[in-house]
C-alpha cells in the first residue's frame, strides 16, 4: 500500500505560534477556503478553523495532489524549510494565491525569483519569529522570517507589522525537572529552607 504520509527531516518540524497566523488572516476574507498543506500536529489548521475559516488540513503528502484544486481558494502555511524549492515549483503549477511563512532569504533565491517575479508582496513581522519545537516555544530563531504572498492583493507591497508578541506560555516549561529554590527571607519559617517546585 502506498504511504501518503510525508517524510521530513527534524529541522522541518517547527510549529508556528498562533499570533503569526493572525498577521496573515487579517488580510484574508472568511469567505475564502484555506488549504494548509503542512500538518505536523494539526494545530495550525485547528487555529485557522477557530478563527472562522473553512480550512483543509490533512496529514497527506502535498506533492500527491490529494486535495482537489476546486476545493480551496488560497494556500496558507509554514512549509518544511528543506523542501522550499520543490514547494514553490509545485505552487507555480497549482497557480493559486498563497501566503507562506519563509526565511527572508527566500525572496532572493534564484528559484523563487525565476518562478514568481510579479504580484509578490510581503508581510514583515515586527520581531523575529521564534518557532515551537516539541511543544517548547523558545521565542528565538537563527534567522528572520517573512510572509511571502502571491496574488493576494494586499493593501501595500511591503507591510511592516506592529504586532505584540505574546509571551511563550511555556517559558518555564521543563518536562522532567524539579526546581529547588533556597529561601533568603529573614522570617524563621522560611529562612534557609528549600522549596521544591515541580515544573513539569
Ligand atoms: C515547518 S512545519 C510546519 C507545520 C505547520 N504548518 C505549522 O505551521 O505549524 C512543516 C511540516 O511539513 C511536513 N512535511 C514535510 N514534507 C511534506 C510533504 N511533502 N507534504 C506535507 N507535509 C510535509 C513536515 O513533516 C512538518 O511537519
Amino acid at each position: 500500500m502506498h504511504n501518503k504520509k510525508p517524510t521530513s527531516n527534524n529541522s522541518d518540524n517547527y510549529e508556528t505560534p498562533s499570533y503569526v497566523w493572525d498577521l496573515i488572516l487579517k488580510y484574508i476574507p472568511r469567505t475564502l477556503v484555506i488549504y494548509e498543506p503542512f500538518f505536523l500536529n494539526g494545530n495550525s489548521g485547528a487555529y485557522i478553523t477557530s478563527k472562522g475559516y473553512k480550512c483543509i488540513h490533512k496529514n497527506t503528502d502535498f506533492f500527491k495532489n490529494d486535495v482537489t484544486l476546486s476545493s480551496y481558494d488560497i494556500i496558507v502555511s509554514n512549509p518544511p524549510f528543506s523542501k522550499r524549492k520543490e514547494i514553490f515549483e509545485k505552487l507555480k503549477e497549482l497557480n493559486k494565491p498563497f501566503a507562506l511563512i519563509v526565511p527572508l532569504q527566500t525572496l532572493v533565491n534564484t528559484y523563487f525569483k525565476t518562478l514568481f517575479n510579479n504580484n509578490v508582496q510581503i508581510i514583515i513581522p515586527k520581531t523575529r519569529i521564534g518557532f515551537i519545537q516539541n511543544d517548547v516555544w523558545t521565542n528565538r530563531s537563527d534567522f528572520d522570517s517573512v510572509i511571502l504572498t502571491h496574488n493576494l492583493n494586499l493593501p501595500q507591497d511591503i507591510i511592516f507589522e506592529s504586532e505584540i508578541v505574546p509571551r511563550p506560555p511555556n517559558i518555564f516549561y521543563c518536562p522532567h525537572c524539579t526546581v529547588s529554590i533556597k529561601m533568603r527571607g529573614k522570617a524563621s519559617h522560611i529562612k534557609g529552607k528549600q522549596h521544591l517546585i515541580n515544573a513539569s
